[in-house]
């Protein structure tokens, strides 16, 4: 029999989202230091076996139905589709978020492993822009990654845009046909203060707001019903797909946030900006039982705030940066 994974708020977690590892191939400017990225010691990060045990924990006692496997970079992660296939047993909706680059690779083999869907990270279609954003000369392998991703039967395949003022605001319209012609949902996100720099400001974020605006002189967009999920989606009226827009900071959806975290070193968080973990790793590697975990994870959960507090006085930020935490 499951039990629910429930916090004070009556909010139910059915989410799980996976890092598997702190690396990535590319240093995106909001994600990762510039310099001096000391990477997890590959002895400290979870096992496959390990990471399956908590998952099956978090499916068979408590009814997630959702895994996602994010990063760094989930595809730095040697043999990343024994991962995926063992976590396709457990019955759940499979989803990895990358940065595309590998996926002409590897796009097939995921699949075949049992992954469903991808969401593909992508803030400019210019290559001297892309390159400054990425510090990678590597717009067209990641494209050629979008179209693996179709070919390989990922259904729906999804593209994030961290849209920032200055930036590369001037390509929403831009990207929203790049959607429409490439059948990929484009997802335009609002900058989150998660950024290993601490550049952000602000002024700098594009709100769902201003990014409506930008897309209403081309577009005639009908709005879609509201899901747990983070994003506000709405479709084109003329039937070519969908967008949506995460707008974390200007509207927050914390009241009806259903997910938590395990970061590749073995730490469960019960928010994207928690500033305080579990030490799941530990209890894995000293004998723990599967109730211990269980009541461990619950007990992390039950503590769970109302939510973050972006803009006001006493928001503080997450010790560690977006990359180590996977979005
Ligand atoms: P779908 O299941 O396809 O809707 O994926 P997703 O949008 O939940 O995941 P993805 O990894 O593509 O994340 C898109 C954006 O949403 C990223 O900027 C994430 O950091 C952000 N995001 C994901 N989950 C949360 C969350 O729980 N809270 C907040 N504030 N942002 C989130
Ligand atoms: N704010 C919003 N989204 C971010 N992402 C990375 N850093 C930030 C940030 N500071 C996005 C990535 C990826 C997803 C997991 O999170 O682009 O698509
Ligand atoms: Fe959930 Fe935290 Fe994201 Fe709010 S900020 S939606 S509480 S993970």
């Amino acid at each position: 029999m499951t039990t629910q994974l429930i916090d004070g708020f009556g909010r139910v977690h059915r989410d799980l989202r996976i890092s598997v590892t702190d690396r990535c191939n590319f240093r995106c400017t909001y994600c990762m230091p510039q310099e001096g990225m000391q990477w997890q010691r590959r002895e400290d990060l979870l096992s496959f076996e390990e990471i399956e045990r908590v998952a099956q924990i978090l499916v068979e006692r408590f009814g997630v139905n959702a895994i996602r496997l994010t990063g760094g970079e989930p595809t730095v992660r040697a043999k990343l589709s024994i991962l995926v296939a063992k976590l396709a047993a457990l019955n759940v909706d499979l989803a990895m978020t990358t940065n595309g680059v590998t996926l002409p690779l590897l796009a097939n083999e995921l699949r075949a492993a049992g992954l469903t869907r991808i969401n593909i990270s992508l803030d400019s279609l210019r290559a001297d822009r892309f390159e400054q954003l990425t510090r990678r000369n590597e717009l067209p392998r990641v494209l050629e990654g979008v179209d693996a991703a179709l070919d390989a039967g990922f259904s729906p395949v999804k593209v994030n845009v961290v849209v920032m003022k200055g930036v590369n605001d001037d390509e929403i319209v831009d990207f929203a046909r790049f959607g429409r012609d490439r059948g990929v949902v484009v997802r335009f996100i609002e900058f989150m203060p998660l950024d290993a720099d601490e550049i952000w400001s602000n002024d700098q974020v594009m709100t769902q707001t201003e990014i409506l605006k930008s897309l209403s002189g081309e577009f005639d967009l009908v709005p879609l019903e509201r899901t747990s999920a983070p994003a506000t989606r709405w479709r084109y009226a003329d039937g070519l797909g969908e967008i949506g827009i995460v707008a974390s900071v200007s509207q927050s959806f914390c009241e009806s946030c259903d997910r938590v975290r395990i970061t590749a070193d073995g730490q469960f968080r019960n928010c994207l900006f928690a500033t305080e973990e579990t030490d799941v790793r530990a209890l894995l590697r000293n004998g723990a039982s599967d109730d211990d975990i269980a009541e461990a994870l619950q007990r992390s959960v039950s503590s769970k705030w109302a939510g973050h507090s972006i803009n006001q006085v006493h928001f503080i930020r997450p010790h560690r940066s977006m990359s180590e935490i996977g979005g």
